[in-house]
């Protein structure tokens, strides 16, 4: 690959030493590491650590006279291919999120036109905490790649995801993002120039730390309309639950499990042009989830669970009195009376379009769909074909909505 040239930085927590591997394995692979190193980072790796292994001097102070004139934070991120964030920490996440800029890490984030990956590593119950669940959601709406962490034990002692993936899975998503498709392609196509919003795929919804309700849905539906939209030349984001499924070509995708952190994605990736829900959003949950699996042993008579609803995230959208996308499509999946409950769907979700199948054959999880399209002027049933034809005439008739030449279905 050569001379690409990567921005490190390397923040606070116990999995900081790991930088010191990855940059041994970019030198291996040729490709040059420049390192800034936050104050946190400091108290986990030295400096002369990391600039003994990436042979170039450590940048660490947003304000140092002698930083700011030999190498200023925006010549840092100009002179780089990549920026990585490793270890992110749930501080530096948030400041990005935000786009504060207190120190040289964050300013640098918030300066950089460049493609960026963060490696977070942290405690389980950081990672999963509401805030940071929509800070990530934020940063992979604004196009920030973000790894997954490892499951397992934790240098904490608890178990869960926040541990740094190994330095090898780090090494082979940046050669990834190096030499896949560049950040912003030109867009073209006659969608170019809007931003759509897309929910797909089931939601899961704990009941303790092993199990969770869901759905049969596959996600391909939505899958294959992002795609089709970007094709067009559409800026997508893909709020997913989980799926088995490939993230299309020029899409940007949020992952998701449960209904709220969807509702919280959705949020954070408004405003937008184009809504369209296609999520099977789980209706509830359970009112708590149980910090320990649930036992049987010991349980007297059947286990009822109590459930509380969910937000209902495409009503959230369709009744914003601020920033409504200005076309707001659902879908209805119905077991029977479909042209009833579709035109009670419009209003109530105030959707533009409703998009009803019948889910009573084998559409969930299948390959087909067969549907009717609901609008305030009436409705239209489309033939039965598989999902993606259906994805691409959705596409078209969104482009001709919006007066877009060359709408071609
Ligand atoms: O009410 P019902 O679940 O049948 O409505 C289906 C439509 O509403 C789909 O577009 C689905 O994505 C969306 N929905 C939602 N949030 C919910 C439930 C459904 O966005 N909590």
């Amino acid at each position: 690959m050569g001379q690409a040239r990567i921005l490190l930085i390397v923040g606070g927590g116990i999995a900081a030493y790991k930088s010191l591997e990855l940059i041994r394995l970019l030198a291996r692979r040729g490709l040059a590491a420049r390192v800034i190193l936050t104050q946190a980072g400091a108290q986990f790796v030295t400096p002369l650590s990391l600039s003994s292994l990436s042979g170039d001097r450590v940048y660490q102070d947003l304000f140092s006279l002698t930083d700011e004139a030999e190498m200023g934070h925006i010549e840092l991120s100009r002179q780089a291919d990549l920026v990585v964030v490793c270890p992110a920490t749930a501080d530096l996440m948030a400041k990005a999120a935000h786009g504060l800029a207190s120190d040289l890490a964050s300013t640098t984030l918030l300066a950089t036109d460049k493609r960026v990956l963060m490696v977070p590593a942290m405690n389980v119950r950081m990672w999963e905490h509401p805030a940071t669940r929509r800070n990530v959601a934020r940063l992979e709406a604004d196009g920030v790649r973000v790894m997954p962490p490892d499951t397992g034990p934790m240098a904490c002692g608890e178990f869960g995801p926040g541990r740094l993936p190994e330095p090898e899975r780090i090494l082979a998503e940046i050669e990834g993002m190096l030499t896949g498709p560049a950040r912003s392609p030109p867009p073209c196509g006659p969608l170019a120039g809007l931003r759509a919003v897309i929910t797909a795929g089931p939601t899961r919804e704990p009941l303790d730390p092993v199990r969770y309700m869901s759905n049969h849905s596959s996600g391909r539906q939505g899958y294959a309309i992002a795609g089709s939209l970007a094709q067009r030349g559409a800026e997508v984001v893909l709020v997913s639950g989980p799926t088995a499924l490939a993230i299309p070509d020029g899409v940007t995708a949020v992952r998701v499990e449960t209904a709220s952190e969807m509702y919280d994605a959705v949020s954070a990736s408004l405003p937008a042009d184009i809504f369209i829900g296609v999520a099977a959003v789980a209706d509830w949950r359970p009112a708590r989830r149980a910090a320990s699996k649930l036992k049987l042993k010991g349980a007297k008579g059947p286990l009822s669970l109590s459930l509380v609803e969910n937000p209902d995230i495409l009503r959230s959208v369709g009744t914003r009195e601020r920033q409504r996308p200005r076309l707001v499509i659902g879908f209805a999946a119905e077991t029977n009376a479909l042209d009833r409950h579709a035109r009670a769907k419009l209003r109530r979700k105030g959707a533009d379009w409703i998009i009803a199948n019948d889910v009573s054959g084998d559409v969930m999880g299948g390959t087909d769909n067969e549907v009717s399209v609901y609008s305030a002027s009436g409705s239209e049933r489309w033939p039965r074909m598989n999902k993606s034809a259906l994805a691409d005439r959705l596409a078209g008739r969104i482009a001709v909505h919006f007066g877009r030449p060359g709408a071609a279905e």
